[in-house]
């Protein structure tokens, strides 16, 4: 099937690896599509399944090392940068310098979309993951205010699970759980999060906040059902949706999914800031990057002058949940979680409070992510306390480095 999709597309047609495959993903993908489709540039799709983007990212090297790229790539952060180095990426400086794009995308992003000042990649939106989708009557339901911190979030949790509902809903694979803990960490502080998922700092990495941080993940682990190992993150969004679960702990996809299902911002449910990291952003970036390809540079060039119209960023994005990867974009067809999630945005940059999310790739590169994500999860499933979670993530990111 992959041999016949690349063998059958044409100079003016874009094969497109992602992992866009839930209900508001594929229809965010669809905007896209009609986009390229009305400029005569066809599509072929290659879709990987997978929230976080790791299969996706598997089935790219099979087809890189079998020497037949696809022409365009949905990629995160220091994948990116992985990628560049191997030297097998296209050059996009012709339609970036065209079209302006080193005034308008913020300098975080420019730090995966361009390397040795050279563009590889076209940003198509800016996600962030601290944040909480709660169901409004639930919420409700409980008598109690939007948390806006660790303790009134654990109430609230409390309060949901004595009215006989799930308090959390998840679903128990690494990159949802490494999800959870980008927020967790983050609520303990700026500073912390800094020194511990960006910098490294061994001991940090292993010392008492980081004890703390993983207790604060098992309180967390105690308001799932039962069920929860393995479902995907869309599945755990539905149970958010139609009340059996209270709140999810993810990124803005997740609004892709309540509003696709035609639940309305702050009347169906609630957006905010997961308690404790209100002002700061942990952000991932999804770009298009367009390999050196010897059939359909001319359709890349396109793409990717599409992925950046003005125009575009606010109709995708707007389905998406994410916010534009420009700054030039206008909020007046965003809800009110999408104005929030722009403001917050660029406050977080102009107040130095915006960092890149480990979960989603925009931290450390992929080897250590893995390796953090591999302590995080054991410990998500009880195989460490807090105290050997601590130090085993020291291990672990000491033998990724
Ligand atoms: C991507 C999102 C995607 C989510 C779940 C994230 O890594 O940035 O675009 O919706 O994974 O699949």
């Amino acid at each position: 099937m992959l041999a016949l999709s690349s063998s059958t597309a044409l100079a003016d047609d874009v094969e497109v690896l992602h992992w866009w495959t839930s209900g508001g993903e594929a229809a965010a993908l669809n905007v896209l599509k009609e986009d390229l489709a009305e400029q005569g540039i066809g599509w072929f799709d290659m879709p990987v399944a997978g929230g976080g983007g790791e299969g996706a990212m598997t089935a790219l090297r099979a087809r890189v090392t079998a020497g037949n790229a696809p022409t365009a790539v949905q990629m995160l952060g220091f994948d990116i940068i992985d990628w560049a180095n191997e030297g097998v990426l296209g050059n996009l400086d012709e339609v970036a310098m065209a079209e302006g794009w080193d005034a308008v995308v913020p300098e975080a992003l420019q730090f995966f979309s361009k390397h040795e000042g050279h563009w590889i990649a076209a940003p198509v939106n800016v996600h962030s993951t601290n944040w909480v989708w709660m169901n409004k009557s639930a919420l409700a339901d409980t008598g109690l205010a939007e948390p806006t911190n660790w303790e009134e979030l654990v109430a609230v949790l409390d309060a949901m699970k004595e009215n006989g509902i799930t308090p959390l809903g998840h679903g128990g694979q690494a990159w949802q759980d490494a999800t959870l803990f980008d927020s967790v960490v983050l609520s303990l502080g700026d500073d912390f999060y800094k020194t511990t998922m960006i910098d490294l700092n061994m001991d940090a990495l292993g010392g008492e906040k980081m004890v703390q941080a993983f207790e604060r993940m098992a309180t967390l682990r105690s308001y799932v059902d039962d069920n929860f190992s393995g479902r995907d993150w869309n599945l755990a969004s539905t149970m958010v949706l139609n009340g059996t679960a209270g709140m999810q702990i993810m990124g803005d996809w997740a609004k892709g999914e309540f509003l696709r299902a035609g639940k309305v911002p702050g009347e169906d449910f609630v957006c905010i800031r997961f308690p404790g990291t209100q002002g700061a952003v942990t952000f991932n970036s999804d770009q298009f990057v367009m390999f050196d390809v010897d059939h359909g540079k001319d359709a890349q060039k396109a793409m990717a002058a599409a992925v950046m119209n003005p125009v575009f960023q606010s109709a995708f994005n707007v389905v998406k949940g994410s916010v534009p990867a420009r700054t030039d974009v206008s909020n007046a067809d965003f809800d009110a979680c999408g104005q929030k999630g722009m403001a917050d945005l660029a406050d977080a940059g102009s107040n130095g409070r915006l960092f890149g999310s480990m979960a989603h790739g925009h931290s450390v590169p992929a080897s250590v992510k893995n390796a953090i994500y591999d302590v995080v999860t054991a410990h998500f499933n009880g195989e460490y306390d807090a105290q050997t979670a601590a130090s085993e993530l020291v291990n672990a990111v000491e033998s990724a480095m």
